[in-house]
């Protein structure tokens, strides 16, 4: 007998919004976003990473201010902090909390939860709310460059579990995003710096004029220019969204992953390292090192790599880490475990995203530990130039 066949398709649109001071009193950008059914009061969950709540001591009044100001629009509860960083991806916790608010208040599917912080404030709470009545409506506000740049932007949501990044999550597109540049002043100079690593990886792999773009940036960047971050921090996000409208795999049912460049040794050392390595200092170091082993197999000249490289130490990343030279139980180089958790995560295939001239990528389906210990001995080797050099123009 035939089987029978069903077939649809859902289409989503999600609007990005770029801003500065989205809960000043006159600011409409929210009013936009919380769209509802004419005479129902639209009900609103706000949850903000406890960083942010410390550096901007008046954003709960501001907040507050501003739905009192306006008709039809309800703060469903006081503002509700959450530990910011990658400890609120850390377990269920915020899983848990999240759905028994939801249930106490009566949150529906017309209600809405807008979440306020770095990338790991919005996964962790963008999960939580992708499981509740299976997905309530979720606004992401990211506060940090890299949130801004990229994972703010993408339909990915998750928790850390098992010892793997990323482990049990889901894809559910955002119903808005709302970027205002004002949050990033706050930032330490370390979490300033994360987006452009993304910034960087998104831009060797898909678009050679903004790399070159980068290269000019790079002493700005270096001095925290925020006019600067605000171009990167756009064409960016204009990649990674073109990626996910445009690539006909927005829900990663391929094996193809171009996003991911430099992330399967990235997503291991920040395991490994226990989160000292911040999310953007690892994928610097990730891309860094898929850079060099592009040399070696003779996708990009040690020129090209070069470009990569200068910007990401430009500005201030560290390429070479203690963790790179960890070794497991059985000898070899512990990063190299990212690897077979990369090939599991794609379903057995690896697919590498790896540049194929600058601003171009192919994927690799092979991995060669000897290129790899080449290419890191080429990275430490040019990071070691790289640093003697700064000494010396230092001292000039
Ligand atoms: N879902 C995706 O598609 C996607 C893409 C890329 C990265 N990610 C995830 O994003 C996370 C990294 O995000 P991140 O780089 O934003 O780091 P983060 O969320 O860990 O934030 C870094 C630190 O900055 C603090 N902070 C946030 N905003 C601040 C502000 N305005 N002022 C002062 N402090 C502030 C946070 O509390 C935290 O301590 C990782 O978990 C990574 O896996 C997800
Ligand atoms: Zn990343």
């Amino acid at each position: 007998m035939a089987p029978l066949r069903c077939q649809f398709q859902v289409g989503y649109e999600v609007p990005v919004h770029f801003t500065r001071g989205a809960f000043a009193r006159s600011s409409t950008i929210l009013e936009q976003v919380l769209t509802s059914t004419p005479g129902r009061v639209v009900r609103v969950l706000i949850y903000v990473d406890d960083r942010v709540l410390a550096t901007h001591p008046q954003l709960e009044a501001s907040i507050a201010t501003w739905f009192a100001d306006r008709q039809g629009v309800l703060l469903a509860a006081p503002v509700q902090a959450v530990t910011g960083g990658e400890a609120a991806k850390a377990d269920w916790t915020i899983v848990e909390r999240i759905g028994r608010t939801c249930a106490e208040l009566g949150i529906d599917r017309h209600s809405y939860i807008l979440m306020i912080g770095g990338g790991a404030v919005l996964d962790a709470v963008g999960f939580a709310a992708s499981l509740v009545h299976r997905g309530i409506r979720q606004i992401r506000l990211p506060t940090t460059t890299l949130g801004q740049a990229d994972a703010g932007l993408g339909v990915k949501n998750a928790i850390n579990a098992f010892g793997n990044k990323n482990f049990l999550g889901t894809f559910t597109p955002p119903w808005a995003i709302i970027n205002d540049a004002d949050f990033l002043e706050a930032l330490d100079d370390r979490s300033w710096r994360c987006g452009i690593a993304e910034a960087v990886k998104v831009a060797a792999i898909k678009d050679v004029a903004f790399l070159t773009r980068l290269a000019v940036l790079t002493p700005a960047l270096a001095r925290r220019d925020g006019e600067a971050m605000t171009e990167v921090i756009r064409a960016s996000a204009t990649l990674h969204l073109g990626h996910i409208a445009g690539s006909g795999d927005p829900f990663e049912q391929g094996s193809s992953r171009p996003l991911d460049f430099g992330h399967w040794s990235a997503h291991r050392l920040e395991v490994q390292s226990g989160h000292r390595l911040l999310h953007g200092e690892a994928v610097a170091i990730g891309v860094a090192l898929d850079t060099c082993y592009a040399v070696e197999i003779g996708r990009l000249t040690m020129a090209e790599a070069e470009v990569i490289l200068g910007i990401l130490a430009g500005v201030g990343f560290h390429l070479d880490d203690p963790e790179l030279a960890t070794r497991d139980a059985h000898g070899g180089r512990a990063v190299l475990t990212g690897l077979e958790q990369f090939r599991e995560h794609l379903g057995g295939v690896l697919t590498l995203a790896m540049p194929a001239g600058l601003g171009h990528q192919e994927d690799l389906t092979t991995f060669e530990n000897d290129l790899f210990e080449a290419a890191l001995a080429r990275l430490q080797r040019w990071n070691r130039l790289f640093i003697a050099s700064s000494v010396a123009s230092a001292r000039v």
